[in-house]
């Protein structure tokens, strides 16, 4: 059975589209001189993430699908991610922000004539337009990372957005008893998929209680307040050390004046909304709070059955609300809005036992190590994921406000290092379920 390439064309299409738009706004919204400068030493300065975005786009999709000459071979190492750390590429001969945009532009309208003439089926690149979709995940990612550099950047708003929808009314249950038994873990199937994702297998979780919703900023200032960060025994002895050594005391961008906690956000100074899920912690931090709770963090197993599992059916789905794609309605992605939802946001976006915002506002934390899956194949190179596994990364899952629908899905892994807090994380906690209790699914 082979699936009709077409609409994959218009798709990539849209989805390259999307993501420049996106790029476009965040490279436009301040002026060049704070395109060039490095506003943390974590992150580019943002006109190298906008050439590294074209230069990616260059290499798979003109010269690798294309089969193209190479347009500026001289500066593929000056953008390799792993020829220069962050932290030293404000120092390198970068592109201007007039000679990226120009590279970007150039670029993308070869690829747009790549696209129309090309087959997307015979090879694993072509087929599905798997590889126009990759290099709009990763224009998306990078967005996303940008994002994060305008969040770290000082100086008054430049950006803005409607703000999302009020949390419906009505208690939750806190938690819910997902059961125990075999589902199928990864994917095999979804075109789009990354390597990591790949291939789908099974699993057996134990049953255990999952929280129906991220943690909230008043859940965690109850840690906080009962002095959490004073006592070393909640905290594994590396996240014990970051806090002693850079005197943490609560998320970061948090900052208290008087008896009140105000949060810095894009630009903003305001009270920390008690209702909002936490972000901005690290995973030493989720770990601590968790223990704390007398809870731990879920694993990556557990939170993707807890995300695609139907009980009823037995079967997998795409995303928690079934295998339609996502909507305004069922969750907060896309950079739609400037932070997450209130949680219990979302309630057509909940999983069949009622588990919410598992997709969007913000990255979750979980107890996993970043591992290869059984049958595990690196494609199209090696430097995606394969060179990060057995590394000290921690796994988060379900996507943040500022990652796009398309780089986001029920198997999608993401992964950073367990002392990050500048990026879009939370959590949620667990605990395990007596094995009679869950049954047998
Ligand atoms: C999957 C988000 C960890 O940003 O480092 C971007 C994505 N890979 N360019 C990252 C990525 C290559 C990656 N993460
Ligand atoms: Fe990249």
């Amino acid at each position: 059975m082979t699936m009709d390439p077409e609409p994959f064309r218009e798709r990539a299409a849209a989805a390259l589209l999307a993501a420049r738009d996106r790029t476009r706004l965040l490279t436009t919204s301040v002026e060049d001189p704070d395109l060039v400068a490095q506003h943390s030493p974590l992150m580019s300065p943002l006109v190298w993430d906008l050439a590294h975005i074209g230069n990616q786009e260059e290499q798979w999709l003109l010269r690798a699908v294309g089969g193209r000459d190479p347009l500026r071979p001289d500066i593929d190492s000056l953008y390799d991610a792993f020829e220069h750390p962050r932290a030293e590429r404000p120092s390198l001969p970068l592109l201007d922000p007039a000679e990226a945009r120009g590279y970007v532009a150039e670029v993308r309208g070869r690829v747009l004539d790549v696209l129309e003439r090309t087959a997307l089926h015979g090879g694993p690149l072509h087929s599905a337009g798997f590889a126009f979709g990759m290099i709009a995940q990763h224009e998306q990612q990078h967005d996303e990372t940008m994002l994060i550099t305008h969040q770290l950047r000082k100086g008054p708003p430049v950006l803005s957005a409607p703000e999302p929808p009020p949390a419906p009314d009505g208690p939750l249950p806190a938690e819910v008893l997902v059961p125990g038994g075999p589902f199928l873990m990864g994917t095999s199937t979804e075109p789009w998929a990354l390597d990591n994702e790949r291939p789908a297998h099974e699993r057996t979780v134990p049953p255990f209680f999952l929280d129906t919703t991220p943690v909230s900023n008043a859940a965690y200032q109850r840690f906080l307040d009962d002095g959490g960060y004073e006592d070393p025994r909640w905290w594994a002895p590396e996240g014990w050390a970051q806090v002693c050594e850079h005197r943490l005391r609560a998320p970061l961008f948090w900052r208290r004046e008087g008896r009140q906690w105000l949060r810095r956000r894009f630009g903003l100074t305001e009270p920390v909304p008690p209702n909002e899920p936490v972000l901005h912690v690290s995973w030493y931090e989720a770990d601590a709070y968790a223990r704390w709770a007398g809870r731990r963090l879920p694993t990556e197993a557990e939170w993707e059955k807890a995300a695609r599992h139907d009980p009823d059916s037995g079967r997998v789905r795409r995303y928690p609300w079934g295998d339609a794609d996502p909507t305004p309605q069922r969750a907060n992605l896309g950079q739609r809005h400037l932070r997450p939802a209130p949680v219990g946001s979302y309630p057509e976006g909940a999983s069949p036992l009622g588990v919410r915002q598992l997709i969007g506002d913000v990255w979750e934390w979980t107890a996993s190590d970043f591992l290869p899956y059984p049958g595990f194949a690196a494609f199209p190179y090696r430097e995606y994921s394969e060179v990060f596994f057995g590394g000290p990364y921690k796994v988060l899952r379900g996507g943040s406000f500022g990652v796009d629908p398309v780089a986001c899905r029920g198997t999608f892994r993401n992964w950073d290092l367990p002392v990050r807090r500048q990026i879009f994380s939370g959590f949620r906690t667990a605990r395990d379920a007596d094995p009679a209790a869950g049954g047998d699914a």
